[in-house]
């Protein structure tokens, strides 16, 4: 049985995606993630126990943690999802997202091809393709030109990967994802800040007019779409993922509080994003004609199942919002806990 490092495994995509992999019982995963305030190990919880799972905790920009666990666990394969993932904090700060997303990925590709790991699958975005007029769709030969420094941050990422590929003929593949939505996404993002905030009562704050666009796809068809990159997918190539779902902000945050049975009157325009980008849409062409990938969870029922997964684990989503999930690892993994395993790792 092979074993996967997974980077960020305990955000939300990553977790859903470590998930899916043990689910399928093909493999073994070590996940290694920093635990910013985005991680998050009770995304996980259940899975402390499975034999096949382990947790490092560590930071993809300490070289000598990321070859040490690279070459000490018999990995072949490496999913990278780890990232500084929200652009508004870009705004405020572009520091850490160079930093984890830029030099970080840079750390773990060089270690990764002196670990000869087989496959590297870089976890990218559509936003480094920019923005979108109200035609069109972005394909893989759209030129790069990402307009938040997350998405320049991410494209610096993604153009590395092309490098160590051309240059010393790595196998990294790169997938490029429209927007995510599901269980366990932090609070911050558009979707679980507006069910948060409508559960509360609270304004749903909608940058400018409401009427920037959006693609949006269910998180477990997106991490069905990196596996099968994973597994069949051609070393150097470019996978677009994305949901052929566009909607305006404006459209979905009233949809939410349809479902949740609120009134619209909670919308509160505030302020628009600086410099935030109008439309994406994305053409996944690609990935359906040469790997059979098709979305499975259409966007009513996708959406219905995402709010009723935050109705269902309100515990979660306050936990989140208090901080107090920051406890769960000092619990599991720190000194006495259940999983105590010492320095560095769970
Ligand atoms: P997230 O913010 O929920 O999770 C990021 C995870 O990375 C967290 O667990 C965090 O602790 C970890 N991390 C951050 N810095 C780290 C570091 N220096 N070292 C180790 N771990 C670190 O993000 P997400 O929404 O799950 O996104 C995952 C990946 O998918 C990112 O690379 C993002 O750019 C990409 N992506 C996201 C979307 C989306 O809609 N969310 C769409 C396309 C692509
Ligand atoms: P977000 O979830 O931050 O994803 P991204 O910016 O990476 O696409 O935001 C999705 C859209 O929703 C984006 O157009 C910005 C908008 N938005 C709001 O209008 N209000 C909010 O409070 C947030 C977080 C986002």
């Amino acid at each position: 049985m092979k074993t996967i490092l997974v980077t960020g495994g305990a955000g939300f995509i990553g977790s859903n995606y470590v998930r899916q992999l043990l689910l399928a019982g093909e493999a073994k995963v070590v996940n290694y993630d920093a635990l910013t305030y985005a991680g998050n190990l009770e995304n996980l919880s259940g899975c402390e126990n499975d034999e096949r799972y382990r947790f490092v905790k560590g930071d993809i920009r300490d070289r000598d943690l990321v070859r040490q666990t690279l070459t000490s666990g018999g990995i072949s394969e490496v999913v990278h999802f780890a990232a500084e993932s929200h652009v508004d904090r870009s705004v405020e700060g572009p520091e850490a997202f160079v930093s984890t997303n830029i030099l970080g990925t840079e750390i773990l590709l060089e270690e990764a091809r002196r670990a000869e790991v087989e496959r590297f699958v870089m976890v990218s975005t559509d936003e480094v393709y920019g923005s979108l007029g109200d035609a069109g769709a972005f394909t893989e030969r759209t030129p790069l030109a990402p307009n938040s420094p997350y998405a320049a941050s991410k494209a610096s990422a993604d153009l590395l990967c092309r490098a160590f590929h051309h240059t010393f003929d790595f196998p990294v593949l790169v997938t490029r994802c429209s927007n995510n939505y599901g269980p366990f996404q932090f609070p911050e993002k558009l979707i679980p800040l507006m069910i948060a905030n409508a559960l509360e009562d609270k304004p749903l704050p909608v940058y400018g007019d409401g009427q920037n666009v959006r693609d949006w796809l269910h998180v477990s068809d997106h991490c069905r779409a990196v596996d099968m990159v994973r597994r069949a997918g051609v070393a150097g190539e470019v996978y677009n993922i994305g949901g052929c779902n566009e909607l305006k902000n404006l459209d979905l945050v009233g949809l939410l509080l349809d479902i949740l049975g609120k009134s619209r009157d909670l919308i509160t325009f505030v302020p628009d994003r600086p410099g935030h980008d109008r439309r994406y849409a994305i053409d996944a062409g690609y990935i359906r004609a040469q790997l059979g990938w098709e979305p499975e969870v259409s966007f009513d029922q996708g959406l219905a199942a995402t709010v009723q997964w935050y109705l269902d684990n309100q515990g979660w989503l306050q936990a989140v919002r208090s901080g107090r999930y920051r406890a769960y690892y000092e619990d599991m993994y720190g000194r006495g806990g259940r999983h105590d395993a010492g320095e560095g790792e769970g």
